[in-house]
């Protein structure tokens, strides 16, 4: 019932010609591939010719971040007109490197999610817990927090074009994968918690992705769950024969 989307985050990784060469790979080997959404996410630099070498192509572009405003005097940002500009569909937002690293509030968040549907492009927002959090029993209260603020002031027609990615940050880049059960437990989690919000409806119909140490080996385990819905991958989208079969 749920299209599976499969998102890559290249974060902080290749330069223009590394991207297209890595983007001519997905394009041959994953252009018969409908039946889910396939993103991908270079560095801003590469985006333009990205897209350029992406026309025709079922593979969707996102920014890996943006402002929530569209111009003015805002040294150093992009704001989400300008991606749509260079042919981004989606926008990655409130990361838990943006979180931590670059110290983004819920708030903030939740005003960048409001830019970018208003420009028709699609937010895959970020929420997730630190193992602190996980180890202290305040992961549900934690993710309640990002769900509630994050998604304020919403209606339900925006919250169907957002995708949210559950990414337990002790699993980013570590290669410790949650447990299926425990990504299960969090998802059905964040579902219920999108029920209360909005409708049942509605969250029967968002798609949630988990992220955190995805690779080949271990996609199989995670797409089985009722509630994952595809997944959003690091470490693993950079190398073309591994995000080609977390795909497949
Ligand atoms: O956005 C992607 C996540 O941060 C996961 O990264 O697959 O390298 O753990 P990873």
């Amino acid at each position: 019932m749920r299209k599976p989307v499969i998102a890559g985050n290249w974060k902080l990784h290749k330069t223009i010609p590394e991207a297209l060469e890595l983007i001519e790979a997905l394009k041959k080997d994953l252009a018969d591939k409908t039946d889910i959404d396939i993103v991908v996410a270079p560095v801003f630099t590469a985006l333009a010719p990205t897209a350029q070498s992406l026309k025709g192509s079922p593979i969707a572009l996102a920014a890996q971040n943006c402002y929530f405003e569209n111009s003015g005097a805002f040294t150093g940002e992009v704001s989400p007109a300008l991606l749509k500009d260079a042919g981004c569909s989606h926008v990655i937002v409130g990361h838990s490197e943006r979180r931590q690293l670059f110290g983004e509030t819920d708030e903030l968040i939740n005003h960048k999610i409001k830019a970018v549907l208003a420009e028709g492009l699609t937010p895959i927002f970020c929420i997730g817990e630190t193992l602190e959090e996980r180890e202290s029993d305040a992961m549900m209260d934690v993710l309640k927090r990002q769900v509630t603020v994050g998604l304020n002031g919403l209606n339900e027609a925006q919250m169907l074009n957002v995708v949210v990615a559950y990414e337990p940050v002790w699993a980013i880049g570590t290669g410790k994968v949650a447990s299926t059960d425990q990504a299960q437990e969090a998802h059905a989690f964040i579902r219920g918690l999108l029920a209360g919000l909005f409708s049942t409806s509605i969250a029967e119909q968002v798609r949630i992705l988990y992220g955190g140490s995805v690779k080949p080996d271990n996609v199989d385990g995670l797409m089985a769950q009722t509630d994952i819905d595809g997944t959003l991958v690091g470490g693993a989208s950079l190398k073309a024969a591994d995000f080609i079969r977390i795909a497949r």
